[in-house]
């Protein structure tokens, strides 16, 4: 029986997990920043490393008392090594140090993509390699094939905005705060069906992705509706100048409208290249990773449109897409198993991608 502790503080989140044999939750602690983020409508690095210096230690007790033990019956020390902000990272990476010096146990540092895609296989061991891997978080969208032994071929990925970033700017210019995913989420349940469409264009390339162009229509299309709002209410009152003036914000109903829209076309971009993975490359399961995988619209679609092409689509749980410590542990395993322990000189790389 192995337990490790895994450390993932690539952006907001400060998240500590310890796994029995890389497949049993013991525990999963997490505090985010993202309300400290909120006012910014993104995440600021220098906030995020001080809510990291400042809460690290908490989540770590917290992840021990949640899973009835002590340090001492840790068996590894795991930490996100890349991508992410380098000075978030630094923060993980040294406490993880400090950790595996002072324990004397192995320090194993993991990619913050391969714990995305290995949160899939945690929960679902049957899902085997080699199978389609797609990360769709704030910070990458790819699509790749998943091997044995941790290897990882790219098949593609976004030339511009992240899937995750899209959902954040759409939810900022809609004015519903941030992080915008689980919003407009929510939100699109009330959309109607079909009132508002955006084109689905992506990127050209089979596998490669782009929502920059996508999210430039949505902004276009609010600004024309405003407009026209606005010039509504103009003629109005120059009609009856003792009317009070039409609103010049979208109401509640076109915002959901517009967020059902733009969930919807983001949505079926995901699903068409992914599924034209499966097909170019013959394989027949699929394994999603990462923040927006936890979307609702994303999971029933995949999972509906794969199963007419009779091909498996596995999810994590909600709380293993969000950034977290538990999927860091997961995938370390697989590297400790296979002895890929890292040195104590093991250094931050916010560029690293599926290594
Ligand atoms: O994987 P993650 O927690 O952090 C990164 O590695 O980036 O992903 C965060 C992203 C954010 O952009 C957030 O808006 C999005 O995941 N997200 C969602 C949902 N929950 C989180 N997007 C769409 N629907 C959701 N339910
Ligand atoms: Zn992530």
């Amino acid at each position: 029986m192995v337990r490790i502790l895994g450390i993932e503080t690539s952006c907001d989140e400060t998240a500590i997990g310890i796994v029995e044999d890389g497949r049993r939750v013991l525990s999963n602690a997490v505090a985010s920043s993202v309300e400290l983020h909120g006012p910014y409508g993104g995440v600021i690095p220098e906030i995020a490393c001080r809510a990291h210096v400042e809460t690290i230690w908490g989540v770590l007790t917290k992840a021990l008392q949640d899973a009835g033990l002590s340090l001492a019956e840790v068996d590894a020390i795991a930490v996100t090594y890349g991508p992410g902000l380098p000075g978030a990272l630094v923060v993980g990476l040294a406490f993880a140090k400090g950790l595996a010096l002072s324990l004397d146990r192995p320090l194993i540092g993991v990619d913050h993509l391969a714990a995305h895609l290995y949160a899939a296989q945690m929960m679902q061991p049957d899902l085997e390699p080699p199978y389609i891997g797609l990360v769709v978080s704030g910070g990458h969208t790819l699509l790749c094939v998943v091997h044995a032994d941790a290897r990882y071929e790219l098949l593609g990925e976004t030339k511009d905005d992240a899937v995750g970033e899209a959902f954040d700017k759409v939810a900022k210019l809609l004015g519903l705060g941030y992080p915008g995913g689980p919003v407009i989420d929510r939100l699109s349940e009330q959309g109607r069906p079909g009132a508002v469409t955006f084109p689905r264009t992506s990127a050209k390339q089979a596998f490669d992705f782009s929502f920059s162009g996508l999210k430039t229509s949505v902004y276009q299309y609010v600004q024309r509706e405003l407009e026209g709002r606005a010039e509504g209410s103009r003629l109005k009152a120059d009609a009856a100048p003792h009317e009070p003036a039409a609103s010049t914000s979208l109401d509640a109903q076109a915002v959901a409208d517009v967020a059902a829209g733009f969930q919807e076309a983001a949505v079926e971009i995901l699903v068409t290249k992914t599924l034209r993975a499966c097909q170019r490359t013959g394989l027949s399961q699929i394994g999603v990773g990462g923040g927006v995988a936890a979307n609702r619209r994303l999971r029933s679609r995949l999972t509906e449109d794969a199963a007419a092409k009779k091909i498996r689509v596995v999810f994590p749980p909600p709380a293993l897409c969000v950034d977290n410590g538990a999927m860091v542990a997961g995938q370390a395993h697989v590297l400790l198993e296979r002895g890929r322990v890292a040195p104590l000189t093991l250094a931050v790389d916010p560029n690293l991608c599926l290594v």
